[in-house]
């Protein structure tokens, strides 16, 4: 028997949760409808202008999502707090359009804190996580008043030394990790609230008399189905916070709930549609305030939430342009006279693969296509049959498909295909490799489109090369 090693195949486009699933033709989701226009903007218009690929933001959709948490929860919970989480998209323009919201800033890293920092949100107006501070970040941080939430001993060690420095007190979080039993337990953060650990660092931050223990924060994944999962993580840290009262007399008073909410997107394998799968901000926002809502009212705590991709994700397209057809045969039915003669040839190969698209935009600009069936729908009315294609990137690797198993009317090279939801986790994962990146174009509350990221220019992408001399000088 010849041994046949691993292949490396389209297949990991579709990797993890999507592998199979993604091959089995009853799990591909219905055929889309045409979307021919965002807020009212033609998307020919669009791409006509700014050109193919083309990122769009809808303001719009953005502020709507924000109207919509924020009223799920204050209508439940008076006591409420928002912060816009950076990394799903730090665009400046969507950060502002949070910020104008009201929202504060949660970031998790030196360059967000600096990015939240140039926009102009105060110190006080950030929160700070992550499994790794910079201590230059740290000391900064906490003299400008912004919130670190602790997550592990090295981090709660260094928080010490800093803060015994500078005098204090400062205010601090604590991230604690909580398995819920209803989602995947992320594991890789905070302290963990099973073993006693998250107890023991809690005590000790109320015991020093340099810090103050602020906040109790967990935030248990992104894109949790499951909004129990939510009341099951608030049981566990208003316990903690019970635990730590009755020990201490110190009554911890904010929980911060972290993000996760889902939006729209559906995972490979996951029969649609959206608006019967994923849960409504309402069922999160009733799983998180229910268990504090049975507190005294002089005992209830401020609740903070961190959202990214339940605000941003249905707000982003991705436009992109058919540049080739593929596994539909030759043009030519027949070979050419006398090619069948020399070269043994009859006519159009059987077809290895269900019929595909290339696109203009591939796995570079859409990270998240390896766990999200990312939607396609045609920017024109499309000829019947509609009929089960793949979807490719125009990358040339053979990982590089979007979709394995798509359903979509016949389309030709130079049609348009709209991408959706794409808002999060996409444009700024998107990388230049192989392509330059498209523009970032935002279309504003008044249906006026602007960009907000042009396309990358050949000198951009070297911009922060150097060339040793001796080099340079070569030919
Ligand atoms: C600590 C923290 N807060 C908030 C978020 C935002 O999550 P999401 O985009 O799922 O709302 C994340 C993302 O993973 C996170 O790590």
């Amino acid at each position: 028997m010849t041994y046949a090693g691993p292949d490396i195949t389209a297949e990991l486009g579709g990797a993890g949760m999507g592998a199979a699933v993604a091959r089995n033709p009853l799990t591909a989701t219905a055929p889309s409808d045409v979307i021919a226009e965002i807020d009212g903007v033609s998307v020919e218009a669009l791409m006509q202008e700014y050109g193919s690929p083309l990122f769009v933001l809808s303001e719009r959709v953005m502020r709507q999502r924000a109207e919509a948490q924020r009223r799920a929860f204050r209508e439940r919970y008076r006591k409420v707090e928002f912060a816009w989480s950076f990394k799903t998209n730090p665009l400046d323009a969507v950060c502002r359009v949070f910020r104008s919201e009201g929202w504060m800033a949660e970031v998790v890293s030196s360059y967000e804190y600096g990015k939240a920092r140039q926009l102009g949100y105060p110190g006080r107006e950030v929160i700070i996580n992550g499994p790794y501070k910079r201590e230059a970040t740290v000391r900064r941080a906490l003299g400008e008043g912004a919130l670190i939430q602790i997550d592990n001993w090295d981090e709660l060690l260094m928080l010490e030394g800093i803060a015994a420095e500078l005098g204090g007190p400062f205010d601090v979080g604590l991230r604690v990790m909580i398995p819920t039993g209803r989602a995947p337990t992320w594991s890789k953060f905070g302290f963990s609230a099973t073993n006693g650990e998250a107890h023991q660092a809690a005590l000790r931050l109320i015991r020093n008399p340099a810090l103050r223990l602020h906040t109790l924060h967990t935030h248990i994944g992104t894109y949790v189905l499951d909004p129990e999962a939510y009341r099951v993580a608030t049981q566990v840290l208003l316990g903690l916070r019970e635990a730590l009262r009755e020990e201490t007399g110190h009554l911890v008073g904010c929980l911060n709930l972290g993000g996760g909410f889902a939006s729209d997107s559906l995972l490979h394998g996951m029969a649609g549609p959206a608006s019967s799968v994923i849960p409504s901000i309402d069922r999160y926002a009733e799983a998180i305030t229910g268990p504090l809502n049975q507190l005294p009212a002089r005992e209830r705590p401020l609740l903070r939430l961190e959202t990214g991709r339940h605000l941003v994700d249905n707000a982003g397209w991705l436009l992109s342009t058919v540049v080739v057809v593929k596994g539909r045969g030759q043009p030519r039915s027949a070979p050419p006279e006398g090619v069948a003669a020399k070269t043994g040839w009859t006519g159009p190969a059987e077809l290895p693969q269900r019929p595909g698209y290339v696109l203009d935009a591939g796995v570079n600009l859409l990270y998240t296509a390896s766990w999200f069936a990312i939607q396609a729908s045609p920017a024109q009315p499309g000829a019947a049959p509609v009929e089960p294609v793949r979807l490719l990137g125009d990358l040339c690797m053979e990982i590089d498909v979007i979709r394995e198993h798509v359903y979509l009317p016949r389309l030709q090279t130079g049609d348009r295909l709209v991408l959706h939801p794409v808002g999060a986790y996409n444009i700024n994962q998107s990388m230049t490799f192989i392509h330059l990146r498209p523009a970032v174009v935002m279309i504003d509350a008044q249906g006026r489109p602007r960009v907000i990221r042009r396309r990358e220019e050949l000198a951009d992408a070297g911009s922060l090369e150097e060339t040793p001399e001796k080099l340079a000088r070569s030919a």
